[in-house]
């Protein structure tokens, strides 16, 4: 009871402060090249098909000054780049779809407006990532990208929505490994803790699932190797002519799948067989060396000897049944002990919802 009439008062206080923007006639757009992240509507209510981003934002910034780099630019600008993608991909679906496109199918009808705001967010991911690089490094700029027809169907973009927003976990809490600076690594958690607010609306809202992922994320420790998977979402020589190589360094690693064979689930304790999806990357086996498929689930992580001929291992047991991610790397030591011991993947298999463990898109297909 007492918390009832706590949250009536609450509601009451601040319902007029959010009926207030919506009757307000003028549009927030006017204001874009003077907003700041935290002090505009425009990264978080603003609800137009038009990118929050003012034009002088959506372009590359090459360096101006020629002093040393920031001791964190290098990282910035690996996740500027990444950031260009999420961005894109949420305003995309903005321009995409409507409402109905979702109360159609039958999810909740704030869905559509969840996107917006999302979207809202990420553009103001990118201008709080661009005025982390400082003078003397180049700020990437946006790339052209193409989610695929099918991923702009509205099921399938929401599968791809809650597989992107688990995954960018996975790498901004190994970047906080990356990071030099302690005021870098406090950003890396307030902007990771929104990525996780995003992921747990779907779960709840779209998924009618648990909200939770058990006591931690998943964290990887080599990100750039996440990063890396994420090209796939870039149209080869759209990028700006000015942008650093992302991510960098790359180690260019061949990119895994999964084989769907009839007993294979993707869930602990089943047998998974992969897929080398680039025929122009597939790993180069060496006879004399021993192989590992190391499985990272929250803070841990499992090796299992890996034959190549064979293909075939078992998911460890022991992690946590539709809880979070899995991510899966072959390594040539057992449980990669450092970033070139890696030889492919990653590949991320979403386990939270457990219905789309099988059918969710993976970076590489
Ligand atoms: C964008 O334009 C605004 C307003 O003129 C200006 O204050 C800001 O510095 C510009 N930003 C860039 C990156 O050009
Ligand atoms: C939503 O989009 C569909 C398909 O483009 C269109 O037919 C419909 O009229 C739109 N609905 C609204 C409310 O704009
Ligand atoms: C949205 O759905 C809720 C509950 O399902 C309902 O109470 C509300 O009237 C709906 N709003 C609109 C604008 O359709
Ligand atoms: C294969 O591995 C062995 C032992 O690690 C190494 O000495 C050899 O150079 C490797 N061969 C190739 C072709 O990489
Ligand atoms: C994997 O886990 C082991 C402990 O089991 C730990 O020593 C090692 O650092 C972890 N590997 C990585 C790459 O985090
Ligand atoms: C995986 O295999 C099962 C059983 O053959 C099938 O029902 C399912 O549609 C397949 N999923 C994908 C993503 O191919």
């Amino acid at each position: 009871m007492y918390f009832s009439i706590i949250s009536v008062a609450f509601m009451a206080a601040v319902l007029p402060a959010i009926a207030f923007p919506a009757t307000s006639k003028t549009s927030p757009l006017k204001d874009a090249e003077k907003a700041v992240p935290g002090e505009s509507p425009l990264f978080g209510t603003y609800m137009g098909k038009k990118t929050p981003l003012a034009s002088n934002y959506t372009k590359v910034f090459p360096k101006t000054g020629s002093g040393p780099a920031g001791a964190d630019d290098l990282l910035f600008q690996n996740l500027l780049a990444a950031e260009w993608i999420i961005y894109s991909f949420y305003q995309q679906a903005v321009e995409a779809f409507n409402t109905s496109s979702f109360t159609d199918l039958g999810y909740p009808n704030t869905t559509y407006q969840r996107i917006v705001e999302m979207r809202d967010n990420e553009a103001g991911h990118v201008r709080i990532f661009q005025d982390q690089i400082s003078d003397n490094s180049v700020t990437p700029g946006p790339c052209k990208y193409g989610f695929s027809t099918t991923q702009l169907e509205p099921l399938l973009w929401l599968s791809l929505q809650t597989y992107l927003e688990t995954a960018s976990m996975a790498y901004l809490t190994g970047l906080v490994l990356d990071a030099s600076l302690t005021v870098s690594k406090s950003a890396l958690l307030a902007i990771g803790t929104v990525e996780s607010r995003h992921n747990t609306w779907s779960l709840i809202d779209v998924w009618n699932t648990g909200p939770f992922s058990g006591p931690s994320d998943t964290t990887y420790p080599y990100p750039n190797q996440i990063l890396d998977a994420t090209n796939a979402f870039v149209i080869p020589g759209s990028c700006p002519s000015e942008n650093p190589v992302y991510p960098n360094p790359t180690q260019n690693l061949p990119q895994m799948g999964f084989v769907n064979k009839t007993g294979t689930t993707g869930h602990p304790g089943s047998k998974i067989s992969f897929r080398y999806t680039d025929k122009n990357n597939k790993p180069h086996w060496n006879a004399t060396e021993n192989y590992y498929a190391v499985f990272f689930h929250g803070l841990n992580n499992i090796s299992v000897p890996y034959d190549p001929k064979k293909n075939s291992v078992t998911i460890p047991k022991a992690f946590d049944l539709d809880a979070g991610l899995i991510i899966v790397s072959i390594a040539n030591k057992p449980h990669a002990p450092t970033e070139d011991s890696v030889v492919a993947g990653p590949l991320i298999l979403l386990e939270q919802p457990e219905l789309l463990t099988m059918d969710s898109p993976t970076f590489a297909e």
